[in-house]
């Protein structure tokens, strides 16, 4: 049966991965056809250096697809089925701050662990509020899928703003590129493979993993990553600092093996390490300067004014394309189909709060997210899980109430920080060069 096309709005339309989500969106255009295709950003200049591209894909391979270009907001979000959302509110050049700015301390500088993760999460509430109200103005129905960083502060920040509102999935590829690489890994393919996974964003691990028709292979793969080194699916293309950061999931499990941590608690573990690695001059935010983003513009500089593809590559994104591209499809035509989701807890992880926002095994489908319940986790992990949802939760407080003592509590609780007066000097130098975006006020 044909599939009924929808309209899609890419909000942040100007991010250096929009390329390779089209080109995945064409690839999979029978199973999640578009009817019409909205970039909007609020920097169409950005957007500009990838623009004949997209058009050129979407016109070779997807013709009667309407396409609109658009700073408007109005425009953008009054009449569409999905948001796809990958906003960068300050764009690479808050990144850098958030990056370099707690090096200084001689804390871990990251876009989303750490005080980066902080200053960013302050600036992505408001420009997420900001969407969502204005989506909302307009239709109760639109799918707002959000892959805006960092996810485990958004997710938080949404859910208690719009707390009814299951049309708001907030959405990370890292469980997912871990899966496919475990799939190669274990040659087997990826589609078969279903997991089971406990923690909160960014922050956790890997329980059980087998393959549709029963088979168990979490204990050989573990016994794989205790022994050889984790490569990512895609290793050829990384940088160093994403190998590195493979490598520490062994480092991790050699520490403790029940589990298969996620890449991100390396920040969390070997905080001290990390920062000894780190240049302060130049971190992960120039480094994708100089990489992913110039390799892709590179390419759509070669579609500029023309009307045929001909040589031209097609970019693809075997993990962020394709996850987003099938979780709209799981969604618009009730498939649900198995993702690790995030989700308001309500006793799937029975022994962690009820509101938190945890990520786990779940469906998605016509009525959104349905976490598959996870049990009790055991101390280790519950003590660790605690203290992170307590940093979160008092983020989004300071960012609704403005409150600095708040916005310090936060930074000390985080396990990158823990003492008062770095959390105090960060948060200082943050919020200065942060004052755009967000600001907070001191009380007593
Ligand atoms: C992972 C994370 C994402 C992050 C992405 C890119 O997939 O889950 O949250 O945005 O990596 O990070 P990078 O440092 O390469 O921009
Ligand atoms: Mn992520």
């Amino acid at each position: 049966m044909k599939r009924t096309p929808h309209t899609i709005t890419i909000s942040g339309a100007g991010s250096c991965r929009t390329p390779a989500l089209i080109g995945t969106l064409m690839q999979m255009k029978d199973r999640f056809p578009v009817k019409k295709v909205i970039f909007f950003d609020k920097d169409l200049n950005r957007f500009g250096k990838i623009e004949d591209y997209c058009r050129l894909l979407l016109h070779t391979f997807s013709p009667e697809t309407e396409v609109v270009v658009t700073g408007d907001m109005d425009e953008a979000y009054c009449a569409c089925d999905f948001v796809f959302c990958q906003m960068r509110v300050g764009q690479n050049t808050m990144r850098s701050y958030d990056e370099k700015i707690p090096l200084k301390y001689g804390l871990v500088g990251q876009e989303t662990c750490g005080p980066g993760g902080f200053a960013y999460g302050m600036r992505s509430i408001g420009g997420m509020k900001e969407m969502v109200d204005c989506v909302r103005k307009y239709s109760k129905e639109t799918w707002i899928l959000n892959y805006t960083n960092p996810a485990a502060i958004v997710g938080l920040a949404l859910d208690r703003l719009y707390p009814d509102d299951h049309r708001l999935i907030n959405m990370c590829d890292q469980p997912y590129s871990m899966m496919v690489s475990f799939a190669k890994i274990l040659n087997v393919d990826v589609k078969t493979l279903r997991a089971r996974y406990f923690g909160l964003n960014h922050f956790g691990w890997f329980t059980a993993l087998y393959d549709t028709e029963g088979h168990d292979y979490f204990d050989t793969l573990r016994d794989y990553l205790m022994n050889h080194d984790f490569k990512p699916y895609n290793a050829e293309q990384r940088t160093k600092s994403w190998l590195d950061t493979y490598l520490r999931v062994n480092k991790m499990m050699n520490c403790v093996s029940e589990y298969i941590p996620t890449t991100y608690l390396q920040y969390y573990f070997y905080a001290d390490e990390i920062v000894k690695e780190s240049d302060p001059q130049f971190t992960r935010a120039d480094e994708t300067i100089l990489t992913r983003e110039k390799e892709v513009w590179d390419v759509c500089a070669l579609a500029r004014g023309k009307n045929e593809l001909g040589e031209i590559p097609v970019l693809t994104s075997p993990v962020f394309g394709s996850m987003m591209v099938e979780v709209a499809e799981s969604i618009a035509y009730d498939l649900n189909q198995e993702f690790i989701v995030m989700t308001r807890n309500t006793g799937l992880i029975d022994n962690f709060p009820a509101e938190a926002v945890v990520e786990v095994a779940g469906t998605l489908g016509k009525d959104g997210v349905r976490g598959i319940p996870y049990g009790p986790v055991k101390t280790f992990y519950k003590g660790l899980m605690e203290n992170q949802y307590a940093y979160e939760e008092l983020t989004c407080e300071a960012w609704m109430e403005k409150d600095y003592t708040k916005a310090l509590q936060a930074l000390t609780l985080n396990r990158t920080v823990n003492d008062f007066d770095k959390a105090k000097a960060v948060l200082d130098d943050l919020m200065e060069v942060n004052q755009d975006y967000w600001t907070l006020e001191k009380r007593d």
